[in-house]
């Protein structure tokens, strides 16, 4: 996978690039990220990528002018299929698992990122195809968003993670919470580890784990369930701990 960045700030990846999850999904050459510094697509001597808003008011814009540039330099002579251009924004669909598993999918992203007030809306209308919130509160730029985006993203390509089934079994990859997870020692200050983790019965752990994690869901997260991949099982025991799903498909609790 291909992953472009287009920033006025491309020191901040850099610290992230030599760094665990993304220094490895380079070196194994499962992801190639290219930074571009949105300053060399200006076309004056102060590099300016921001304006004054037309119609007045506080803030600055981001110009139109670097971005297309920018992103018209990366795109030349793009082998197919083309590039997923994507916009963080408050704004935007915000950012689930879901979606995750999908960007995780196609061969090439370009994430720009936005600083001041934002960028001018005809980027919006000719060069970006999807904007993406990580939450409804305002950053100052969409480079953290950037980072979120591809942290969740890149630990789901093949070969990034040691084991890719841990990311499955991850709350939100198949609708649930994740369970609760215990290590050494067995005994910490008194706590001891559920005696079923250690009794070597797998059946026994995989269904007290299924239950642990539709207990969290119910008690944390009840809103997941209806999306939820429930198995008879699952939905026998939900009703035994009080959520029961209603005649039409829907489920209540
Ligand atoms: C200060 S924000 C601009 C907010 C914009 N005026 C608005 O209210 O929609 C500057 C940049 O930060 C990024 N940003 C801020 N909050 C974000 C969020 N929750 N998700 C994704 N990107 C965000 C975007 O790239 C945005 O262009």
């Amino acid at each position: 996978m291909k992953i472009d960045l287009v920033t006025i700030f491309p020191q901040l990846f850099l610290p992230h690039l030599e760094t665990g999850m993304w220094a490895i999904a380079q070196k194994k050459g499962i992801v190639q990220f290219g930074i571009y510094d949105l300053r060399n697509y200006t076309e004056n001597q102060h590099r300016t990528v921001d304006d004054y808003p037309f119609g007045g008011g506080p803030g600055m814009i981001m110009k139109p002018g670097p971005i297309f540039r920018a992103i018209e330099a990366l795109t030349a002579n793009s082998p197919q299929p083309p590039p997923l251009t994507i916009l963080l924004s408050p704004q935007g669909e915000k950012l689930n698992q879901e979606l995750v598993k999908e960007l995780s999918e196609l061969p090439w992203l370009i994430l720009l990122c936005g600083r001041y007030r934002g960028v001018d809306q005809r980027v919006r209308e000719k060069l970006v195809q999807r904007e993406i919130s990580i939450g409804d509160y305002v950053l100052t730029g969409g480079e953290l968003p950037a980072m979120v985006l591809i942290d969740a993203v890149i630990r789901l390509l093949p070969g990034v993670l040691g084991d890719l089934d841990s990311a499955k079994e991850d709350s939100f990859y198949e609708g649930l919470l994740d369970c609760p997870h215990y290590t050494r020692p067995q005994n910490f200050r008194g706590l001891k580890v559920p005696p079923v983790l250690l009794s070597g019965n797998h059946q026994e752990i995989r269904r007290w784990r299924r239950r642990k994690a539709l207990e969290l869901t119910l008690e944390k997260r009840p809103d997941l369930l209806p999306q939820a991949n429930l198995s008879k099982e699952d939905l026998d025991y939900l009703a035994q701990i009080g959520y029961h799903q209603q005649p039409g498909g829907e489920r209540w609790i």
